[in-house]
């Protein structure tokens, strides 16, 4: 795992952009993994910045989202269909038919979690993922306890994730305990894994994944046995690190050719 520690949000999301950028500029078809939440919001507005005023272009690259909740509508505000045309499809170039995010209505479950699957690997598989961590540790909705080994398929949340994402809910409108989500090991054939968190509340999740055990307990730590992760964190979500110093200086000290 790479460490980068960045002095806030903004900082954090433009390294990010910068990773998102070289891979598109080097291979344009690039298949990209998406995530939602308001984790990644700044980093699509910098990719939005950079293919308006930059000329980077979407038009070849082909997405995947994680996860999407089970019986909501993508009309539906709160679904992640919406929230990604809204944050990140209405500013870039991706063409509509490149764009893949789990059908929340769908009336067969399994079927469509292999087609999902199989959609990935027809396209040549995920070149970069991006991630952020739940405060109980969960990547993408694969919450405590899932298969390091698993695959797209339904999950239940935790109530403390429900909890969580009230933020996204109206008033009295509940939070759907069931999902749609790529498995821990469908993540883990992305070619590359960009995680990123920020602010005070993933301090522990971030310490946890990062320090701790590799074990089910905490899903995010099963990217200790990815080859190609990049942790990219503000200072209040890499505070409870205990090697924090060295985190800062291998990343200050990386050779030109290894910058983004
Ligand atoms: P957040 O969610 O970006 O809204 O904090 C992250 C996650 O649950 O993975």
């Amino acid at each position: 795992m790479e460490i980068i520690i960045q002095k806030d949000e903004l900082a954090g999301s433009k390294v990010a952009a910068n990773i998102f950028e070289s891979l598109i500029r080097k291979k344009p078809n690039a298949v990209l993994g998406l995530a939602t939440g308001s984790t990644p919001l700044k980093l699509y507005a910098e990719l939005i910045r950079k293919h308006k005023d930059e000329a980077l272009d979407f038009s070849l690259v082909q997405t995947f989202n994680l996860d999407e909740y089970v019986g909501l509508a993508p009309e539906h505000y709160a679904s992640y269909d919406y929230f990604m045309r809204e944050n990140f499809f209405s500013g870039v170039n991706v063409a509509d038919d490149n764009i893949h995010i789990p059908d929340g209505l769908t009336d067969n479950i399994p079927d469509f979690c292999e087609q999902y699957e199989f959609a990935m690997k027809k396209a040549g598989g995920l070149d970069l993922q991006v991630l952020g961590i739940g405060t109980d540790g969960h990547l993408g909705f694969n919450e405590p306890t899932s298969s390091l080994a698993s695959r797209t398929r339904i999950k239940t949340l935790l109530e403390q994730t429900r909890e969580d994402n009230k933020r996204f809910f109206k008033e009295g409108e509940a939070v759907p305990y069931h999902v749609i989500t790529m498995g821990i090991g469908t993540i883990m054939e992305a070619k590359t894994c960009v995680l990123l968190a920020f602010g005070e509340g993933k301090a522990d999740a971030i310490k946890e994944m990062v320090e701790g055990p590799l074990c089910a307990m905490v899903p995010g730590s099963a990217l200790q046995m990815h080859p190609d992760t990049k942790i990219i964190v503000d200072e209040a979500a890499a505070s409870k690190l205990s090697k924090l110093d060295y985190y800062k200086w291998v990343y200050q000290n990386k050779p030109e050719w290894q910058q983004y």
